[in-house]
């Protein structure tokens, strides 16, 4: 959906734009493109690889006009604030993990490679998924499992995790899938690997992504220039409901008073869905890259 984000977000080529998932610089790269020479991109990416990386893919690209920030996105203002930069044109925030750490055994985000148990974005802070897996409490674990995961036999997997760690310390990716997909009590044909929602849930948490996400529409929204936009591409139903949920409470509603005039209701600063619904990905590009099954496409322009 890399065309509908650019065309949701760029509403004037000399604006300033915010990509707030840099990854690996898809997106980022596609801005620049469409910006004139006045434009100017500011990227962040809290995985320090994501800037390096980035810094390389775009260096032919880069002048005066690219600030690249390492940093949560929910932090946003704060590093708007030290560049000089008021109001911005456009924000893009393309949620989740990147290819590039889901492919590295090392960062431990995935079953499908045996690896540490990190699955931190920023490995300069923070607890591992793999110290959360071995020192969490039976309750705590199921409750992320739970939440995070939207996962039902929560509850088993967290016990046979308290259970297997009692005998030994649960330090790989391989070891923590076999757990859970034994506690879940096998495959059984299905499509999707048993642990995909448990290490769904542990990422969310030990990167606190919902508490980022929030604050991020919070603190930015009212940075947006009017006519600007927020666009965002999320791949859970937990996020694109805290994003809908977000810019519905800013959607203006009209209620008719007794005397005949009209008030509006919303949180500043008002917004507009550009498209009712989300966008999601064509039956090609699911096809193509099964990870855009899930992706949900919102845009909201400010000053409604
Ligand atoms: C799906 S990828 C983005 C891919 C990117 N749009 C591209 O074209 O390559 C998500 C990226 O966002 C970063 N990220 C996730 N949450 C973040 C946060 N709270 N603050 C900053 N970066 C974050 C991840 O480290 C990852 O590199």
């Amino acid at each position: 959906m890399l065309n509908e984000c650019l065309e949701g977000l760029i509403t004037d080529p000399s604006g300033i734009y915010v990509d707030g998932t840099l990854g690996n610089g898809g997106h980022s790269a596609a801005i620049l493109e469409r910006l004139a020479s006045e434009g100017r991109l500011i990227g962040f990416d809290r995985d320090v690889d994501a800037i390096k990386r980035v810094k390389n893919n775009l260096k032919t690209k880069m002048g005066k006009r690219v600030d690249l920030v390492h940093d949560n996105y929910a932090n946003m203002a704060e590093r708007l604030d030290q560049l000089g930069v008021g109001k911005v044109t456009g924000i893009l925030l393309d949620l989740g993990v990147s290819s590039f750490q889901l492919d590295l055994p090392e960062r431990g985000f995935s079953f499908m490679h045996d690896g540490p148990i990190d699955m931190r974005m920023d490995q300069s802070c923070g607890q591992t998924a793999g110290e959360l897996v071995n020192t969490g409490s039976e309750q705590e674990l199921a409750d992320i499992i739970f939440r995070y995961g939207e996962e039902r036999s929560s509850r088993r997997i967290a016990k046979a995790i308290v259970a297997a760690r009692a005998k030994v310390r649960v330090e790989t990716t391989a070891q923590l899938a076999g757990i859970v997909e034994c506690a879940k009590g096998g495959r059984r044909g299905k499509r999707t690997h048993p642990a995909t929602k448990t290490f769904q849930a542990l990422r969310m948490a030990v990167n606190d992504e919902l508490a980022s996400i929030e604050h991020v529409l919070e603190t930015m929204a009212g940075r947006v220039t009017e006519g600007g936009r927020m666009v965002v591409l999320t791949f859970h139903s937990l996020e694109d409901r805290l994003v809908k949920q977000f810019f519905n409470r800013h959607v203006p509603r009209e209620e008719s008073l007794q005397q005949g005039g009209v008030r509006r209701h919303f949180e500043e600063p008002p917004v507009k869905w550009i498209w009712k619904k989300p966008l999601t990905a064509s039956d090609e590009e699911q096809r193509i890259n099964p990870r855009s099954r899930s992706a949900k496409l919102r845009v909201v322009e400010v000053g409604a």
